[in-house]
């Protein structure tokens, strides 16, 4: 594992955009694997900069995201896929086809998890964008899930409830289920980069990189990962 310390989240962001850009440079068809959060906006900031140069394009690129809420799509202003067409698809020249994301609309959910397992396995990610929970979560894998899970619904735990609440009108309008990836799909990207910033990271970032590799700690599963490469801010690197 990697560790990239930095002064502040601006040069996190440009620091993870050199990784994610370099990918896209060397492999214009490359398969992302996406994140959503505050974390990884500065870098998704940096990369439609980029293409507003001309220096990369989106034309070939496919992506697969993490997770999103059940009962949400990108009709809602709350969803991952409405957050990712916001921040990344609308500013660059993807082709929306080319876009993945659970969906959580679908009737028959063990159905989509399914459907979303076999699509990763046809297209494994080149690079896999990670945020991190402040337990340790990655996606919407809580602590406690298995390692090898694969993509399944999830019930929110109260702490990620209760960090997603700022992000919604009032705590009771934050979905209490969501679809996720699981550990396994995670781990079978071939590069991995966690973007963390911010104190209450601090905890979650020790044992990612130094805490024993428990599924008590989703993220402290990357030990086992042979290219994962950390960019975290001087606050969440406090406790390194
Ligand atoms: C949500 C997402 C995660 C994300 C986490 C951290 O729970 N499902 O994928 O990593 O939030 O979010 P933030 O980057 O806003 O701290």
């Amino acid at each position: 594992m990697k560790v990239i310390v930095t002064k502040n989240y601006e040069q996190m962001s440009e620091k993870a955009y050199e990784v994610v850009s370099d990918i896209i440079k060397a492999k214009p068809d490359a398969v992302l694997g996406l994140a959503t959060g505050s974390s990884p906006i500065g870098l998704y900031e940096n990369l439609v900069a980029a293409y507003k140069r001309g220096e990369i394009s989106f034309k070939k690129i496919k992506t697969v995201n993490l997770d999103e809420y059940v009962g949400l799509d990108e009709k809602s202003d709350q969803s991952y896929v409405y957050f990712m067409r916001k921040h990344l698809f609308n500013g660059v020249d993807i082709d929306l086809n080319n876009t993945n994301l659970p969906n959580g609309k679908a009737e028959d959910a063990e159905a989509e998890c399914a459907r979303y397992t076999a699509l990763l396995e046809t297209m494994p990610q080149d690079i896999q964008v990670l945020g991190l929970g402040s337990n340790g979560h990655i996606g919407f894998n809580e602590p406690g899930t298995a390692f090898d899970s694969t993509t399944h619904v999830v019930k929110l735990t109260e702490s990620t409830i209760r960090d997603n609440s700022r992000l919604f009108a009032n705590i009771d309008e934050v979905p209490r289920y969501a679809l996720t990836m699981g550990i396994a799909n995670i781990m079978n990207a071939k590069k991995i980069i966690v973007v963390a910033n911010g104190t209450n990271k601090a905890d979650a970032v020790y044992k990612m990189v130094k805490g024993e590799v428990t599924e008590a700690v989703p993220a402290s599963v990357l030990q086992n990962h042979p290219d994962v490469i950390v960019v975290c801010d001087e606050l969440a690197a406090a406790k390194l």
